[in-house]
């Protein structure tokens, strides 16, 4: 025995764990490396048996395999979460209608927690009356197969952990089936439909997404809810699933692909969504309304449309809950709902422009080419030019009063979910939000652009109240300003602060927007006073509206590497114990991802191949704690 593999592949791994170290790894591992001088070839045998990690999120407990397999992002529980409890009060909505009373954990009673407590106990009594005062008499409970209930597709479904979670936690349904185009995948998804009991709501399947939902796009096939949470973007699969939504079905859509759709590539956005993104300070809220433009214009191929309850920017991705219908003559007012929108390159005003004209004559409706432009060649406060984007979606991003409902179920209830906190923060904003102003401005891109000092964000707020003006922050972006007011006012307000707020001009360029807007008088007198009404109960209750960085290194993941070749290095192989001479054992203490753990597998190996004159390694891994230690195992062992 001259030499120990396991001595020679220290550095690599050891950098590579301190990097990265999210995820406990709770089970042994025990790897011999064989190497047979003549051959050079190197034999892996795995000694006891590799056991799957269990995450626990929501009431389900999922299985994953330790090589990087799978999909899955822990930093997605809000998006799951949220998803749990918009079905809920989508299934509570529809099934009330067909006579059934679903019964959600947790919920004694209907609680109507609300911003404005007195308005929306008033909203539930009118509510109750609306629904004649009774409740149905049939009940539906979590984890139990309504025979009456929502059909669920989970189109792109990985671990199934989602489904696993429909079917756990929400309350009258007749079927989840849990799709994804991964055997590995499917093949965990039907474990993890069996280790937590769900077999028998849960259907597993295997096939790509969109034939799937070409498939069931029939009348009588259709799904009453469809979710689609792809890697990126999920433009390939919105024109089956506009198609496969039953009549008034929910559609659940997740986009991660924020760089081309928050304007870092307008066309690329444009190819997959048919509306140019452009990089402005609204770009998150744009983003919303380039999946919804495009969802209604493909449902609308088909005489169909959306009606969106609710629309959020979250983190790293978008979410949207839309409900899609069928309407011949609805479609006809498809594009006097969506907009062109130029924006100033100089100061970042901007202006929408319907795609089309709709106007009333009694019960008729007259539909005619839009006019416009809304902007002359050069901006009319700082003299620089245009960008064009969209067209997006302009008419609300949100059902308030859905969403009102969803909230008052969350925070009647918060112990339901890891996130209810955030729900309640994040919802609140939403229904403060001013449905009818898309898109906003930001106070400090408005300060930044004619060099001030920024007022506060109650300031501002209570001056445009105080012109007569309608305000709101948005759920979007920390320092939103949403309002009526047109660019004109808001320009005015920014003299006029600037005033008690001189800045050099003599250090502006002639040329510049800050000069070009400090050169015109306001023709209005702005107040600052703050009043009252300026600031939003979801500001004044400190909600959670804005999460802090959840973890290390978090945000999109990576695919999951499919068929990962790690897995071929797996195999047992019969040990002949005579040739096994002293071997080195180490033990290390670490934390790791299980996206690395793979990648260090395989490096290991690489490593070993190089290396010539080894005979036999062995490495021992397991967990916890302490990943620091590490470092300390390897280089003591090198020592010694
Ligand atoms: C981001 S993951 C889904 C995560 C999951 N919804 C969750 O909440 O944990 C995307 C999944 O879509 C699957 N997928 C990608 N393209 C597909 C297609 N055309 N048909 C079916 N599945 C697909 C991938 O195998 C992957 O498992
Ligand atoms: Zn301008």
């Amino acid at each position: 025995m001259r030499s120990f593999v396991v001595c020679k592949l220290h550095f690599w791994p050891v950098c590579h764990f301190k990097q990265q170290n999210s995820m406990q790894v709770t089970d042994i591992y025990v790897f011999f490396f064989l190497r047979n001088k003549n051959t050079k070839m190197l034999c892996l045998a795995q000694c006891g048996s590799i056991h799957d990690t269990v995450v626990r999120e929501g009431k389900a407990s999922i299985l994953f395999p330790s090589a990087n397999e799978v999909f899955y992002n822990p930093v997605q529980e809000f998006n799951r979460d949220l998803t749990c409890a918009v079905i809920t009060e989508f299934a509570r909505d529809q099934l009330a209608q067909r006579g059934l009373k679903v019964l959600v954990p947790g919920e004694t009673e209907r609680v109507v927690v609300s911003l404005a407590e007195e308005k929306n106990e008033a909203d539930a009594q009118t509510e109750e009356k609306k629904n004649g005062g009774e409740e149905p008499a049939v009940t539906t409970t979590v984890g139990e197969k309504c025979e009456n209930g929502l059909r669920v597709l989970e189109a792109l479904a990985a671990s199934g952990l989602r489904s696993v979670r429909f079917a756990l936690e929400v309350p009258g349904l007749q079927s989840i089936t849990a799709n994804d185009f991964s055997t590995q995948a499917a093949a965990l998804i039907s474990r993890n439909a069996q280790y937590n009991e769900v077999s028998h709501l849960l259907q597993v399947s295997c096939r790509d997404a969109s034939m799937l939902m070409y498939e069931m796009r029939g009348k009588k096939n259709r799904y009453d809810v469809i979710d689609l949470d792809p890697y990126g973007s999920p433009a390939p699969f919105l024109d089956a699933a506009v198609q496969a939504i039953s009549e008034g079905g929910l559609l659940c859509i997740t986009c991660t692909d924020m760089a081309v759709m928050a304007g870092n590539s307008g066309e690329t956005c444009y190819s997959k969504y048919g509306s140019v993104s452009i990089k402005a300070r609204y770009c998150h809220e744009m983003a919303l309304r380039i999946i919804l433009h495009s969802l209604d214009q493909r449902a609308a191929v088909y005489q169909r449309y959306i009606q969106p309850l609710l629309s959020v920017s979250v983190d790293f991705y978008i979410r949207v809950f839309v409900r899609v219908f069928t309407g011949q003559a609805v479609v006809k007012n498809s594009a006097s709902k969506q907009a062109l929108v130029y924006n100033c390159v100089g100061c970042g005003s901007f202006h929408l422009q319907r795609m089309g004209k709709r106007t009333a004559h009694g019960k008729q409706m007259k539909y005619s080419a839009a006019t416009g432009p809304p902007v002359g060649p050069e901006c009319e406060h700082c003299g620089q030019r245009h960008q064009l984007g969209g067209p997006i979606w302009a008419e609300p991003l949100h059902d308030t009063a859905f969403v009102q409902r969803v909230l008052s179920a969350v925070s009647g209830n918060p112990s339901r979910f890891g996130t209810s906190k955030r729900i309640e923060g994040v919802l609140s904003m939403v229904t403060e939000e001013l449905e009818d102003a898309p898109l906003y401005y930001t106070v400090d891109n408005l300060s930044s652009t004619i060099h001030c000092n920024t007022p506060q964000l109650l300031q501002f707020r209570s001056a445009l109240l105080h012109a007569g003006h309608r305000v709101s922050l948005s759920h979007a972006c920390k320092n939103a300003i949403k309002t009526d007011a047109p660019p004109s006012v808001i320009w005015d307000i920014m003299r006029c602060w600037e005033k008690a707020n001189p800045v050099k001009r003599e250090k502006l360029s002639e040329t510049s927007p800050a000069f070009k807007i400090l050169s015109t008088e306001p023709s209005l007198q702005a107040c600052f006073t703050v009043r009252e009404d300026a600031n939003p109960q979801s500001r004044k209750r400190h909600l959670t509206r804005f999460q802090e960085n959840p973890q290390a290194f978090w945000g999109p993941k990576a695919r999951a590497k499919a068929g990962s070749k790690h897995q071929t290095f797996l195999r047992p192989l019969n040990l002949n114990w005579d040739h096994v001479m002293f071997p080195l054992f180490i033990s290390a203490d670490i934390r790791f991802k299980k996206t690395t753990f793979g990648s260090f597998i395989h490096s290991f190996f690489s490593f070993s191949s190089a290396l010539t004159g080894c005979n036999l390694g062995i490495l021992v891994l397991y967990s916890p704690p302490k990943s620091d230690r590490l470092g300390n195992f390897f280089s003591r062992s090198v020592s010694e």
